[in-house]
């Protein structure tokens, strides 16, 4: 039986990935581990308080809990890395030296470390980037990215330790808040829509990205978490797809089940995303472990909008 930690558990996808675990491997086979304690403890439990930059506190829950898989979410997020690099490289550089360490001192079996996006950099061909390419992000949570490709890749080479990763794009879910990332604009802007409110978007109209609904982002972890290790030539570093759109290609989509108004205001997050892909190639994901999207743009709003008229009672 699998014992499975999930470093922070409580952001925007450990809110989805922890139940859909929960469901599969067992309730009390699945740890939470955030550094923020919860409000609502009691339905998060088992819990427990932990600074992924502790390497000696990992070991403790590791070795206290028999963990042998391991989801590192715990990160700072693309906008608010730029408004706090230090804490960006500390969180993500550090406490992932810290967590490949402990795996490595207590023979963990896996580690799924996302990747993002945010590793490419303006050199980068923009359309259907492919897997192996130039990696020249300019902002430190891309560095981090990276960082932890090329870490989670020696780890494995050199210590046998599994680490496996997709690049997320800009992750879409109603359940939890997003984090304070470059793409956040494609949920808030489900919530004024619904509540009638006028939009101030943060990025331009045209600014297209990739994006990804979070079924497909629970999906493409965990199929690539139990893929057969031997069909892997990636491991750490896979571009995956699902939908590309910009700001006013949703705002179109979404009119057609509320009408609400939206002014676009650039500020520093549209810089970043100047520096990420349109669109990716993902056939290394496809090939290796049978990676495919069930949504797209239209299907995602509709559920978006489903789920979100239900969650806010409009
Ligand atoms: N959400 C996206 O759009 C997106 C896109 C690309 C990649 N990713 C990656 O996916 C992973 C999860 O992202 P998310 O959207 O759930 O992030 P999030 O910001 O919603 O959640 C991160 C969680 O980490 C916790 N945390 C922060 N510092 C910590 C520390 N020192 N120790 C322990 N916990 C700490 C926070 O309290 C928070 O609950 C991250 O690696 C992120 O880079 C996310």
């Amino acid at each position: 039986m699998k014992r499975i930690m999930v470093t922070g558990g409580l952001g925007q996808i450990g809110s989805e990935l922890v139940p859909y675990l929960r469901d599969r491997y067992g309730r009390e086979n699945v740890i939470v581990a955030d550094i923020r304690v919860p409000e609502n403890l009691e339905e998060i439990e088992p819990f427990v308080k932990l600074d992924v930059r502790d390497e000696e506190a990992i070991i403790r829950v590791i070795k206290e809990n028999d963990i042998d898989f391991i989801y590192h979410l715990a990160a700072i997020l693309s906008a608010r890395g730029e408004q706090n690099p230090q804490l960006a490289f500390d969180v993500n550089i550090r406490g992932l030296y810290a967590m490949l360490e402990a795996g490595r001192k207590t023979g963990v079996e896996r580690i799924m470390v996302p990747s993002s996006i945010a590793a490419f950099g303006p050199e980068t061909p923009k359309d259907n980037t492919p897997n192996d390419t130039i990696l020249k992000p300019r902002t430190m949570y891309g560095i981090s990215k990276v960082t932890g490709e090329l870490l989670g890749l020696y780890y494995w080479e050199k210590y046998g330790l599994d680490v496996r990763g997709v690049r997320y794009p800009g992750i879409i879910s109603w359940k939890a808040p997003p984090g304070g990332g470059t793409t956040d604009y494609a949920v808030e802007i489900f919530y004024y829509a619904l509540r009638g409110e006028k939009y101030t978007c943060f990025l331009r109209e045209d600014a297209t990205l990739p994006m990804m609904y979070m079924p497909d982002a629970i999906k493409a972890i965990t199929q690539l978490a139990e893929a057969p290790s031997e069909n892997l030539v990636h491991r750490t570093d896979f571009n995956v797809q699902a939908m590309s759109f910009s700001p006013g290609e949703l705002v179109e989509e979404i009119r057609k089940y509320v009408d609400f108004e939206v002014e676009y205001r650039p500020d520093y997050r549209q810089k970043i995303a100047d520096s990420w892909p349109r669109s990716l190639d993902d056939s290394a994901a496809r090939r290796e472990w049978g990676w495919k999207p069930d949504y797209d743009l239209p299907t995602m709003v509709r559920d978006m909008i489903e789920n979100l008229r239900r969650k806010l009672g409009v």
